[in-house]
């Protein structure tokens, strides 16, 4: 697999034929590497999804990336938006891709065609805290056969032909990169960036009726009716007088626009 566009878009990358998981990898390497490092594997055996699950893809058939990011002078609180970032760059990117259906964010970062996955981000903090890898898992020649829930998809069935791994990628990284520039020169603040506001008109979460499954495995239902300055889900329980931010969690749509 060759990367000749996306390549040129990372201060240092890596292609890997194979590897247990791109995120542990990155994160193991991220006090040695540089802000915008990005590592991307044609197979993973030990993918990792988030709450503890398992990514799985045949070879090939998926991109497998991860993006160190390394912001200067942002306290941890605030690196609690760069997955919903990466989310949206993903979801930009595809929007490119003439899809026939938009691809849009489900809260808090997977990215769904209609109702169907076609990507999820998995971010970890590194262990001296001066960073975060964004993995990422974008969908791209499976068969419906060959994807693990029913509704998943991939830009194969989206599109009827599947899209160059390079191109995809080329795509993810630009708006990546553009997010985070702008995200940084405004010192973490999502409001001023606009980061918030694009997130918002880009989550097809919001207005809907939702599930939250806490950690904890307590269980909310009510109406998802804002996204705060931290990045967290503002929720209207059924029946309750305030609202509620979540900050974690598993979110169920339970009704669709
Ligand atoms: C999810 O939706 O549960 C998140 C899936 C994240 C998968 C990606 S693939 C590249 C990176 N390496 C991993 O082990 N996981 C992420």
């Amino acid at each position: 697999m060759e990367f000749p566009n996306a390549s040129k878009l990372a201060k240092h990358f890596q292609f890997v034929e194979e590897t247990g998981s791109t995120n542990t990898d990155l994160v193991d390497q991220a006090a040695n590497l540089p802000d915008f490092s990005v590592l991307v594997a044609g197979f993973q055996s030990g993918g990792r999804g988030r709450s503890g699950r398992q990514w799985e893809a045949p070879a090939g058939s998926s991109l497998f990336v991860s993006v160190l990011l390394k912001p200067k002078d942002l306290s941890p609180a605030k690196m609690s938006w760069l997955p919903l970032l990466a989310g949206l760059a993903i979801s930009k990117a595809l929007n490119e891709l003439q899809l026939e259906k938009r691809a849009s964010l489900k809260w808090p970062n997977d990215v769904l065609i209609e109702q169907n996955k076609i990507s999820g981000v998995l971010s970890e903090l590194v262990s001296d805290l001066s960073g975060v890898v964004i993995g990422a898992g974008i969908n791209i020649k499976q068969k419906q056969a060959e994807l693990p829930i029913e509704n998943a998809t991939s830009l194969k069935i989206e599109l009827g032909r599947a899209p160059r791994h390079d191109k995809v990628l080329a795509l993810y990284l630009k708006h990546l990169r553009d997010l985070y520039d702008s995200f940084v020169i405004h010192r973490g603040d999502a409001v001023l960036s606009g980061l918030r506001y694009q997130v918002m008109n880009n989550c097809q979460t919001l207005g809907l009726r939702v599930k939250a499954i806490l950690p904890g495995n307590k269980e909310v239902i009510g109406e998802a009716v804002g996204i705060d300055d931290s990045g967290r889900l503002i929720l209207l329980p059924d029946g309750a007088k305030s609202v509620m931010a979540v900050a974690a969690g598993d979110i169920v749509h339970l009704r669709h626009n």
